[in-house]
């Protein structure tokens, strides 16, 4: 039975070291489970403010990055250096900042045709989780963005990535902007140990709340909506911009 979301809302300055404190904690129960993190991060813009806080001076020590080893939940088809790469901004962000070195780090390759690089990938991944297929692998941690329309990763409403659940990597189809994309499936992601989802301002509430509180089919079937891992936790780092069309507005204690 799937846990019900743990929802941590922050005041809007206070978003990204609340982000920051969710993932070190995460990140140390994965340490002391296995000895180890697999950590799939999310593409986008949101994720960079959370980087950005994390190789900064008080925080880059606090996590074990040697004994991290970084996938990517999307990545555009376009080259690593293209502006619109996730593996490009990982890497200015944060793997450039951490001195993290490349065996950590298990990038998609956007600039490969689409179905070979998701083949090559889905590889990978098996490879390095040890789990052949039909099976799918338990992922320690998944960040995870919203889109408008309530796409993560590159699971698009409407679109056959969405619905695949055998394979653990696809094409993905975005409606705009770099179309064609790799996304891991819900396979993998709703095998994680812990899915963080990372979202903030004003522009994501509506979404939020459909998210969070559907009051139709249509958004009881948001990709969003569809993340429930059987085992694992699903925990929702908002601020209070995104958290604003919430009925329930628990915002931390002390934090009002
Ligand atoms: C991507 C992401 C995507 C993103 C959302 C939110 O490759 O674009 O994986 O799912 O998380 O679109 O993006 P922002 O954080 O920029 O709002």
């Amino acid at each position: 039975m799937p846990s019900v979301p743990v929802l941590r809302i922050v005041p809007d300055s206070e978003w990204a070291q609340a982000a920051a404190q969710e993932l070190a904690s995460r990140h140390g129960q994965a340490m002391a489970t296995r000895g180890r993190c697999l950590l799939a991060l999310s593409g986008g813009s949101t994720p960079t403010t959370l980087y950005d806080r994390l190789t900064r001076p008080d925080w880059r020590d606090r996590l074990a990055w040697d004994r991290t080893h970084f996938l990517f939940g999307d990545e555009r088809c376009v080259p690593a250096d293209h502006p619109d790469s996730n593996f490009g901004m990982a890497q200015r962000h944060l793997f450039a900042p951490l001195h993290i070195p490349s065996t950590h780090v298990s990038r998609m390759k956007g600039e490969r045709e689409p179905a070979a690089a998701a083949d090559e990938y889905e590889a990978d991944v098996r490879a390095l989780t040890q789990c052949a297929p039909p099976g799918a692998p338990e992922l320690d941690i998944i960040l995870l963005g919203l889109g408008e329309d309530g796409h993560i990763a590159s699971l698009f409403p409407g679109t056959a990535a969405l619905h695949e659940q055998r394979r653990l990597v696809t094409v993905g189809h975005a409606p705009s902007g770099v179309r064609l994309r790799l996304t891991m499936t819900l396979a993998v992601i709703n095998r994680a140990s812990v899915v963080l989802f990372l979202v903030a301002g004003a522009a994501k509430a509506a979404i939020v709340r459909a998210v969070l509180e559907p009051r139709s089919e249509a958004e009881r079937g948001l990709p969003a909506a569809m993340v429930a891992p059987m085992s694992g936790q699903v925990t929702w780092v908002l601020d209070r911009a995104a958290a604003a069309q919430l009925s329930r507005d628990p915002v931390e204690p002390g934090k009002e």
